[in-house]
């Protein structure tokens, strides 16, 4: 079985639905690690929740991005996984560092990229009174939620949504997403 690593930055609600999936036996992975870029979220006691092994690599207080990804290679490493997926894991990581790390990197965002990279995505969908939004699973290179698509789903935008409401909505869809795009990748289908 491929062994899968998470990297988080927050409250961890991708990592808690591909937990369960490993859970359910309905992916065929085991999660041998996360790795948090903060001290302190929600997504570290989900992960202790499921008896995940949990590692902080604080990016604060590193004072460069070199320091920081030595520190974050280092306990890559240390894991051997075979894939790693970002959950929120909201730093940029270095070509130089994604070609030490050697093995696939998946990130989920959430619009239907190359629409809205970065940090409002939601709120730009509602500005532009988008019909649609979505979510987009793509293998990580150095730019901000940019490489190669792998996987993308639509979501309505309602009349009356808010940020919270829309954000909500395409969270249960990156949910079912990233386990199914998980699937793809555990029978080699990518
Ligand atoms: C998710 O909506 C994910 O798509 C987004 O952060 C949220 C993390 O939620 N990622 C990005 O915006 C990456 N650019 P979670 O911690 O509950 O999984």
């Amino acid at each position: 079985m491929k062994r899968l690593g998470v990297f988080i930055g927050g409250n961890g609600s991708n990592l808690e639905a591909i937990l369960e999936a490993i859970q359910r036996q309905e992916l065929p992975m085991v999660c041998v690690g996360v790795i948090s870029h903060n001290d302190h979220v929600q997504g570290i006691q989900r992960a202790k929740r499921f008896g995940v092994p949990v590692k902080v690599v604080p990016h604060a207080s590193f004072s460069t991005r070199e320091s920081f990804e030595a520190e974050l290679l280092k306990e890559t490493r240390a894991l051997k996984p075979d894939v790693i997926a970002l959950a929120g894991f909201m730093r940029l990581l270095s070509a130089r560092f994604i070609e030490q790390v050697n093995v696939p990197i998946l990130n989920i965002h959430p619009s239907l990229l190359p629409k809205y990279p970065g940090l409002h995505p939601h709120q730009q969908a509602l500005d532009n009174h988008d019909a649609f939004t979505g979510a987009t699973v793509h293998l990580v290179n150095e730019k901000m939620d940019d490489g190669h698509i792998l996987a993308q789903a639509q979501v309505p935008v309602l009349a009356e949504d808010t940020k919270e409401s829309l954000s909500q909505r395409v969270l249960r869809v990156e949910h079912k997403l990233y386990v199914e795009v998980l699937k793809w990748i555990a029978a080699d289908r990518v």
